[in-house]
This record gives structure tokens, C-alpha cells and sequence, in this order.
């Protein structure tokens, strides 16, 4: 369990409800939505939108990613996900990689168990320096 004073957690909770009662989700009726703090103080969000074609579902993160950079861009530095009941709920694996990507190592998630950095989420993560060492 790690935290920062500066994040208003329950703040991005709320933001997070407010988000999953948006879902488009009529076939797994799983709403879900995800709310996340910018490095320059923005908060994004997003919520899941399903399709009758089911692999074409976006999950609430690829929303907030997209939020992110059609806002400004920037890095993420916490984010909670909620299920229906309004609770922490963890990313999918998908997911993770998208946080990984712009928030890093050092983002914070809310989970279940309490916050933790995206580390030890998803650990030993795939990134953009693995393709850097491909350029020989
Ligand atoms: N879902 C998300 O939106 N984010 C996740 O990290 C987990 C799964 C959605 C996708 C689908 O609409 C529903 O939850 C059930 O899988």
C-alpha cells in the first residue's frame, strides 16, 4: 500500500460512478467506469461501451486514454476503476498495458486491496524501451 496525500481518492471514485452510469454495456450488463488524475491536474474518465460484434468492446479505460490525449496528453498519476457496486474493480490485462503506457511504473491504482503502484500491477511490464533495444 502506497499513497500520495495529494490525490483526492474519493473524489475520482465519485467521478468514476458518475462514469459507469454512462456505460453502453446492454449485453454483459457489467457497467464499468474509470476516472484518472493528469499530471497537470485534470481528471479523464471513462466509461465501457459494448457492441453486438462482442470483441469490438471498449472497455471504460480505452475511453479515459482517449479523453487523455484528445485533452492535452500528459501522464497519468492515479486512477480508479469501478464496477457496478461503485467498489474498486481491477483493469483487465488490456488494461493494465494501456495504464502502463501513460502512467508508467509510478501511477497509482486503487484496488481492492488498497492503492498500488502500477509496478507491482503489472510487474516486469512490456514497454516502450523494449522496442528501443530492437533498434540495434
Ligand atoms: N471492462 C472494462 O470496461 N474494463 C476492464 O478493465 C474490465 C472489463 C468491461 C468490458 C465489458 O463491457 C464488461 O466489462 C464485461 O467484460
Amino acid at each position: 500500500m502506497v499513497d500520495r496525500p495529494e490525490v483526492d481518492w474519493e473524489a475520482l471514485r465519485l467521478r468514476a460512478v458518475e462514469l459507469m452510469e454512462r456505460a453502453y454495456a446492454p449485453y454483459s450488463r457489467f457497467r464499468v467506469g474509470v476516472a484518472g488524475l493528469v499530471d497537470d491536474g485534470r481528471v479523464v474518465a471513462g466509461c465501457n461501451v459494448e457492441n453486438a460484434a462482442y470483441g469490438v468492446t471498449l472497455c471504460a479505460e480505452c475511453g479515459m486514454v482517449s479523453e487523455l490525449h484528445a485533452t492535452g496528453g500528459g501522464r497519468l498519476t492515479a486512477v480508479f476503476c469501478v464496477g457496478g457496486d461503485g467498489q474498486a474493480l481491477m483493469p483487465c490485462g488490456r488494461c493494465r498495458q494501456l495504464l502502463w503506457e501513460n502512467g508508467g511504473p509510478d501511477c497509482l491504482l486503487m484496488t481492492p486491496e488498497g492503492v498500488l503502484p502500477m509496478s507491482a500491477v503489472l510487474p516486469q511490464a512490456f514497454g516502450a524501451e523494449h522496442l528501443r533495444h530492437a533498434e540495434g
